[in-house]
């Protein structure tokens, strides 16, 4: 039987109740399967860590991660930690060094959702949004200088290389074409922004002339939302960079009808290190130790998990599972207008998976 390393990373906020309820499901997964183990670590980095240690994560951390087959990580961020200590002290300083350059967002209305866009259904928004996660706007290039002084100035340099711009756009073409409508959307600023966007978008051409079944165009990134909105149908596989995938992704999420149900994948695809299986969603300080979190975005990506470890059937199985119980208004919580609990879900789900009869 195959057994597998699994570091779960819940970090803050409601991070703590959806990764708790998806290791539930993964345990289910994994009895229902019979054929694979799940070997968890659990660590306790994050806000709560930063303020017993000064940091938030022990140095030699990201040493300990390397054994591991795949990171499940839960949101950072608390309401008495600046954002970028947080954000740079623990998601970012696992992506940047493990080199999970591909950032995946699937979005799809799940059986059961509404979109708040009228006359939409599953069949007009199916999605998948490729994030850049290693440069671009997110480098970390900048600087402050004359702090607290009337001429104190900021810098924030976006960074587009070569290398970096032409892998994501591999493998968004890549995916696209191994998806039926074989369509990408590759976003772009490059009427504003001349140096950065213009080598993306030069990058783009490049690589579509070993894509010949791909079919793509280029929208830039204001357009992006209106076409988003009023058109879900005409996109299907989008990559966009570091920033502008973000804040696309969160408006996917919407429109398909919670943030609460929206996963991600932070791939290192060759597999020199470990991939990162995460909710798109922050620690929701607003429903914090309320019981009512929506965890299908963290069970979504514990299925985007299982996949990547080579797991398709188990990985199939938690999907159904998942939709059976979306297809239930009864099963919905707040974010869905619904009145479940996390547990009621995750209950749900885990009989939906030990119950699953295929
Ligand atoms: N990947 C991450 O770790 C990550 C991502 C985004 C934000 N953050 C951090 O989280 C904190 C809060 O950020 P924010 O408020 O901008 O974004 P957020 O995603 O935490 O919350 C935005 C809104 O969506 C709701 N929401 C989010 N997830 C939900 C779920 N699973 N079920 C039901 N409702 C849900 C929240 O209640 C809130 O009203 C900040 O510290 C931010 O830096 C972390």
């Amino acid at each position: 039987m195959k057994t597998y390393k699994i570091a779960a990373i819940p970090g803050d906020g409601i991070g703590k109740e959806v990764v708790a309820a998806g290791l539930r499901v993964l345990e289910a997964c994994s009895s229902r399967d019979g054929n694979f183990k799940l070997d968890v670590a659990d660590f306790p980095w994050g806000s709560d860590y930063y303020k017993a240690h000064g940091v938030l994560m022990p140095e030699g951390g990201i040493d300990e991660l390397k054994a591991f087959d795949a990171i499940y990580f839960g949101a950072v961020g608390a309401p008495d930690v600046p954002d970028h200590l947080t954000l740079w002290g623990l998601r970012l300083a696992i992506c940047q060094p493990f080199d999970q350059y591909a950032n995946v967002r699937p979005t799809r209305i799940l059986p059961g959702i509404e979109s708040p866009l009228r006359g939409v259904t599953a069949r007009d928004l199916d999605w998948v949004i490729v994030r850049e996660n290693s440069e671009g706007e997110y480098a970390g290039q900048g600087g402050r200088s004359h702090r607290g002084l009337p001429e104190e100035v900021a810098t924030e340099v976006s960074i587009f290389t070569r290398a970096g711009v032409s892998r994501i756009m591999r493998f968004a073409f890549q995916l696209a074409q191994s998806r039926p409508r074989k369509l990408l959307t590759v976003v772009t600023k490059s009427n504003a922004q001349r140096h950065g966007m213009v080598l993306w978008d030069e990058i783009a051409r490049e690589v579509a002339n070993d894509f010949p079944d791909v079919i793509w165009d280029k929208m830039l990134v204001d357009a992006m939302t209106v076409r988003m909105t009023l058109n879900p149908g005409s996109l299907d596989t989008i990559v966009a960079t570091n920033l502008h995938a973000d804040i696309l992704s969160d408006l996917a999420a919407a429109l398909a009808g919670s943030i609460g149900i929206a996963p991600t994948a932070n791939l290192n695809p060759e597999g020199r290190f470990p991939s990162m299986f995460e909710p798109i969603h922050g620690s929701a300080f607003d429903i914090t130790g309320k019981g009512i979190a929506n965890p299908v975005g963290t069970f979504w990506s514990a299925v985007m998990m299982l996949e990547h470890l080579g797991e398709a059937s188990a990985a199939a199985r938690l999907m159904r599972a998942i939709e059976r119980v979306t297809a239930d208004p009864a099963l919905h919580t707040p974010d869905l207008r619904g009145n479940a609990t996390t547990e009621m879900v995750t209950q749900a789900v885990c009989a939906a998976i030990l119950g699953a009869n295929e």
